[in-house]
This record gives structure tokens, C-alpha cells and sequence, in this order.
């Protein structure tokens, strides 16, 4: 039997985008009207109908007795156009974090889940020039309108798989497929966090306390005796998993390569040394990785899950060792509190995600009891939602929603995760 120390957050997260709808200024709106982009063609103009029901869902979290939630903030509502500022959207976020404060909820709020207003998009995204400076004063805005009902604070949600997604696997808007741009687009992303992290420390010192929610994963040869596969795992966990938390951290990102980049505005990487208050860890999955000429774009690396895996509903391999690795790696090279700000399973049928919780949450407690300093857990996702690309059908959620009615009907597995939040001990 193991027990959370007393203040150890448990929550759950979800993302504007996923689950508000009524947005239709960003570039997601628009970018799942044209016809192929989504699964089934699915938009997220409804999802979970939370820009609404959003005292339902803070009812839902209070009578789960969770102490904390992650929400994103949606920069097309607040800005509808460039330096046009939705004052009543701003209220609505008010209400919103005010009444997680008052049903005892911590919230923990990220600027950047995915999603850009239209005009930013067509102005070049996050590789137009002058877009840190831009989502630093969306930054500055946010913690003038809510820094007083918020601590936690996230400046970018999952940089490398944005990067990758709608840079060099076309998936996602703006849909390119080009090595160079997704590197750009990390740079960018990087410059941005860096300017809205001094942005919010100036304005609100340690009042905000500020990361990032970076995406980690496994990444091991599919055969550790071939060095092709060796190289591969090492190149993958190198771009992809470490650069933008090593920048973070160490002020180093793809190393020799760091120097080449030269924005119009002078930032150099080195800069971002230091720039987090607590380390944010998205973490779901393992992958193992061998050498691959068919894969020249992806650095030659072919991604897989091990033969025989435990598997969820879109394939992701179920390896809770993992988050135990990630956690004590990253404690240890950050120095930083560490917040697991997301870990999830897309599992319909509701068979998977408790013992998938149960076993996530201990490789935590062995990693607290060994004086790792993880402080919260937030599960993804309260929800069942849109999930990007793949539209409506994984569903992530502790809650099921009918998307029929728009009812919340908890899962077994919330009832769970309920009790282990009120008792702050996990079950053996
Ligand atoms: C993360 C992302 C979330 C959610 C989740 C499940 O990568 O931050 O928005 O989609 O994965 O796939």
C-alpha cells in the first residue's frame, strides 16, 4: 500500500479545442471543413459542447472529489482577430477557473494546445515571423485576466508532436511534409515558449509558476543487437523526444545545428536555459524503432509496437515501466518538480483503464517513495473528446459523453480513480 503525500494533485486534462466547440475563428475549424482532412469527417464545431456545459463538468470533477484540472485556453476566441479582444470570452474563462477554485480545484492552465486563431495561420503559424512575440502577448494577456485564480501554467502543449504532425507528416494544418519546416517549427515553438515564459515571470513572479507539457516517450531498437536499429532508436529519442527538453534544461537542442538558426529576431537557444518553473510530462507509449530506407523523411526511423504488446484502442502499447524511466530521467536532468500533465488510454469499452491507472499511479508512488519529486497526475482526459485527426471514435475519456445528448456518464474506471483520489492510496 502506498500513500500520496497530502499535497499531491490529482486531476484530469482536457483541451479547448477537444471539447468546447463554438470556435470558429481557428485554424482548426477551418482546417477540418476541408474535405478528408478528419476521420469520418468529423469537425470539432460541437465536441463535448463545453463552452455551455462547463459548470456540469466542474459538478462532474467536485463529486469525483478531484483536486485539479488542466484546460486550455483558446487563443481564436480570446482574439478573434489580430489585437481584437473578446472581453466576455475572457469573462467566461473567469467564471470557469473561479468555480474550480471555489469547488476546491486547482487549476492548471495551458496557452498553446495544438491551435492557432485563422489570422495567426494565414500569417505563417509558428514559424511566421514575430509569432513568439505575438503568443507572448497573448501570454501577458492571460495572466492580467486570470493570473489572480491561477498558479500553474503551461506555455505550449506538446511542441515536437505538433511539429511533427503538421510539419512532416502533413496531418494536421498547415499540412506540410518537409523535414526542415517541422525543424523550423521546433525552433519556432521554442523562441515562443521562451518569450512567453519572461512575459508571464515578469508580470507575476512566482505567482505563476510556468512549463511546458512536453510529449516523452520510449524509444528502444526493435533488435538492441543491430547497430542500424540502435542508431535509429538513438536519432528518434534525440529529435523528437529530448531536443526541445534538453533546450529547456541545458540550453541545447540538436546540438552543432543550434547555431545555424538564425531568426530575423536574434534568439539563440542558449536563451531558453532555465525558462521552466516545474518539468509537464505527456506520457502514453513506447515505441520500438529500426533503420529504414523507406523512411528517408522520417530520419530513416520505422516505428512499431513490440509483437505480443498489450495494446489500446488505437494501438498504442500499455507499458506503465515507462513513465516510472521518464520520470526519475527528467527529475534528475531538469532539477525541476515534475507534473505528469497527461497519461491516458483510448479504451471504449472501459476494460483497460483502471488497471491501466493502478499501474501508472505505482511506477509514481515507487518513484516519490524514492524521493523523486513528482508533484500531480492529470489523467487524459476527463472526457471522451475529439481527438484531432482521428475524430470522434478513440475515446480517452474517465466519463463517456453521448454525443447524441451531450450526457456525462462516469466509467467504472472514474469511480476508481475517484476513490484513489479521496484516499490518496493506491490499491495493491
Ligand atoms: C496528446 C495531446 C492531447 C490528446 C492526447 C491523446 O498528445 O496533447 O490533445 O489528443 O494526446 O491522443
Amino acid at each position: 500500500m502506498f500513500r500520496f503525500p497530502p499535497t499531491f494533485l490529482f486531476g484530469t486534462a482536457t483541451a479547448a479545442t477537444q471539447i468546447e466547440g463554438g470556435c470558429a475563428t481557428s485554424d482548426w475549424s477551418a482546417f477540418a471543413r476541408q474535405p478528408g482532412r478528419i476521420k469520418r469527417g468529423d469537425t470539432p464545431d460541437v465536441a463535448c459542447d463545453g463552452w455551455r456545459r462547463w459548470p456540469e463538468d466542474v459538478a462532474l470533477q467536485r463529486t469525483l472529489g478531484l483536486g485539479a484540472y488542466r484546460l486550455s485556453i483558446e487563443w481564436a476566441r480570446i482574439e478573434p482577430r489580430p489585437g481584437e479582444i473578446d472581453r466576455a470570452a475572457l469573462d467566461t474563462y473567469r467564471s470557469m477557473l473561479g468555480a474550480l477554485r471555489d469547488a476546491g480545484i486547482e487549476p492548471m492552465v495551458t496557452l498553446h494546445h495544438f491551435t492557432l486563431p485563422l489570422w495567426m495561420a494565414e500569417r505563417g503559424g509558428v514559424v511566421a515571423p514575430g509569432f513568439a512575440e505575438r503568443l507572448a502577448r497573448f501570454a501577458r494577456l492571460a495572466v492580467d485576466a486570470l493570473g489572480d485564480l491561477c498558479r500553474l501554467w503551461i506555455t505550449i502543449n506538446e511542441p515536437n508532436v505538433l511539429a511533427a504532425h503538421a510539419y512532416l507528416l502533413g496531418a494536421w494544418p498547415p499540412a506540410q511534409r518537409s523535414l526542415s519546416a517541422a525543424v523550423r517549427a521546433h525552433y519556432g515553438l521554442l523562441e515562443a515558449h521562451v518569450a512567453a515564459y519572461r512575459t508571464m515571470k515578469e508580470a507575476r513572479g512566482d505567482a505563476a509558476l510556468v512549463g511546458v507539457a512536453h510529449h516523452l516517450r520510449i524509444t528502444e531498437p526493435q533488435r538492441p543487437g543491430n547497430r542500424g536499429d540502435r542508431m535509429a532508436a538513438r536519432a528518434f529519442g534525440h529529435v523528437f523526444n529530448d531536443a526541445f527538453a534538453d533546450a529547456t534544461c541545458d540550453g541545447r537542442m540538436y546540438g552543432a545545428l543550434d547555431a545555424l538558426v538564425r531568426p530575423s529576431s536574434g534568439f539563440r537557444v542558449p536563451e531558453a536555459r532555465g525558462t521552466q518553473d516545474f518539468f509537464g510530462i505527456n506520457y502514453y507509449s513506447r515505441d520500438v524503432v529500426r533503420l529504414s530506407m523507406k523512411h528517408a523523411a522520417e530520419l530513416f526511423v520505422a516505428r512499431a509496437v513490440p509483437p505480443g504488446a498489450e495494446l489500446s484502442d488505437v494501438g498504442w502499447e500499455i507499458y506503465p515501466q515507462g513513465l516510472g524511466q521518464i520520470v526519475r530521467r527528467w527529475a534528475r536532468q531538469s532539477g525541476l518538480p515534475i507534473y505528469v500533465t497527461e497519461n491516458g488510454i483510448a479504451d471504449a469499452s472501459d476494460s483497460k483503464r483502471g488497471p491501466f491507472l493502478v499501474r501508472h499511479l505505482a511506477e509514481l508512488a515507487r518513484a516519490i517513495a524514492d524521493g523523486v519529486p513528482v508533484r500531480g497526475y492529470f489523467h487524459w482526459s476527463l472526457l471522451d473528446n475529439f481527438e484531432w485527426s482521428e475524430g470522434y471514435r478513440p475515446r480517452f475519456g474517465l466519463v463517456e459523453v453521448d454525443y447524441a445528448t451531450q450526457e456525462r456518464r462516469p466509467r467504472e474506471s472514474a469511480r476508481l480513480y475517484s476513490r484513489i483520489a479521496r484516499e490518496r492510496i493506491l490499491p495493491e
